[in-house]
Order: structure tokens, then sequence, then C-alpha cells
């Protein structure tokens, strides 16, 4: 199993976590200050989650970055190299207390997004759904609620595919990053907030 960081340690990061720790999978779980602040947090979520700074959790093979929009280059700022290493971006371009969505210049968010980690391979998951879904049992009614994934590498997305598939949840591959993150990013995407569920 492949090491697992989180950055962000806010209603989607603890959400993530969440996720993996009702699966006995191991991460390290980061926010902007301290590990000492989120002591209390990663003891109440599980066992297989630790506090780490931020370096801790950008090290690892995976690290899903759940940040608030206009912070997000800041918490990417200074880290360790990440070619070759899966990022997942879970974030939207959008933010409390106005949101107002951010300027794009015509971009897509995870376009941006992937500019602010040279080299790694992005995948666009966990960002459509809202945090307690995320947190909740995947497995419904016989059925399992679904998780949206793209990317513009076949590997890296297989990977995360397979994560997806571990928490509970079906996996659906909507492509390349210029095709699904269009259609899940949050506002404008048909897809975002979509609380879909497969049965069969
Ligand atoms: N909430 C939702 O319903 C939802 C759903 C899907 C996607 N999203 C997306 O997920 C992302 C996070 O949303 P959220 O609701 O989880 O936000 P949040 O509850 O406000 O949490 C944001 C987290 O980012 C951390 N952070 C900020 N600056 C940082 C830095 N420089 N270094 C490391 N960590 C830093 C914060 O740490 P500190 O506490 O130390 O500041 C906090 O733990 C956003 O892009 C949002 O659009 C949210």
């Amino acid at each position: 199993m492949q090491s697992i960081g989180i950055i962000g340690a806010g209603n989607i990061g603890r959400a993530f976590a969440t996720a993996l720790a009702n699966n006995n999978i191991h991460a390290t779980l980061a926010n902007s200050r301290d590990p000492d602040s989120l002591r209390d947090v990663v003891a109440a979520i599980g066992p297989t989650i630790e506090v780490g700074t931020r370096e801790e959790a950008a090290s690892k093979d995976i690290v899903l970055v759940a940040v608030n929009w206009s912070k997000l280059s800041a918490a990417l700022a200074g880290l360790p190299d990440f070619t070759g290493r899966i990022v997942i971006d879970a974030n939207n371009p959008i933010e409390g207390p106005l949101f107002r969505p951010a300027e794009l210049n015509g971009r897509l968010s995870s376009e941006v997004f992937a500019g602010l980690v040279p080299g790694a391979r992005v995948v666009k998951a966990f960002n459509h759904l809202q945090p307690h879904l995320l947190a909740g049992d995947p497995r419904i009614e016989g059925g399992r609620r679904v998780l949206f994934i793209s990317g513009d590498e076949p590997r890296a997305k297989a990977e995360v595919s397979a994560l997806i598939d571990r928490l509970g949840f079906f996996g659906i591959d909507l492509g390349p990053i210029s095709v699904g993150g269009s259609l899940v990013q949050f506002p404008g995407g048909p897809l975002s907030a979509l609380n879909l569920v497969k049965f069969g």
C-alpha cells in the first residue's frame, strides 16, 4: 500500500481521513500550523491517522490537497519535488464567506492547480461531494456511492481508482482533466455536488 499524506485538515481533509480510517488505511494529516493543533482531531478520527507537518504530508506517495482556493499557492509553496508522485486535487475554485467564483481566466481549476505542483501526476477526485457524504458509509441499500475521477495519466488514475474502490465507493473515470475537470468543477460543472449511487 502506498503512503498517503493530506494537506488541509478542514471539512474535506478530515472527511477523507475518516474514510481512510474507516478502512484501516494509514495517512498523515497536516494543516498550516503546528501538528499539535491536530492531536485531538486525529485522535477522534482513528488510530491509522497521524499528525504531521505540511512537509511530511507532502512527501508521501499519494498526496491529497484540500485547502481553501485562495490559500493553495501558500500551502503548496516550498515543498519537496512532486515529480512522478500522485497529487489529488480535491479543491474547488470558490470559498466562503462570499462564495464568489475565483477568476480563472478561462482555465479549469485543476489546470491552475497543476501549475502549483510541477511534475506531479495530478488526479482530480474527492471534490464533488459534501464532507459528511465522503466520511459516511458509501454502501447504501445494496449500492455504492459514486466518486468521479479524472486525470491525464492512466496509471495514476488507476491507483486512485483502486483506493476509491478500497474505500467502498464506486469510481467513475471521466477521462482527462480537460473533460472530467470541467464536469465536476464547482461551481458550474454539471456533475458537481451530485450525490449518486451505483446499483448492480
Ligand atoms: N466543504 C465542502 O463542502 C467542500 C466540498 C468539496 C470540495 N471542497 C474543497 O475542498 C477544499 C477545502 O475545503 P474545506 O471545506 O475542507 O476547507 P476548510 O474547512 O476551511 O479547511 C481548509 C484547510 O486548509 C488548511 N490550510 C490553509 N492554508 C494552509 C497552508 N498554507 N498549509 C497547509 N494547510 C493550509 C487549513 O489549515 P488551518 O486550519 O491551519 O488554517 C484547513 O485545515 C476547498 O478547495 C473546497 O473548495 C469543499
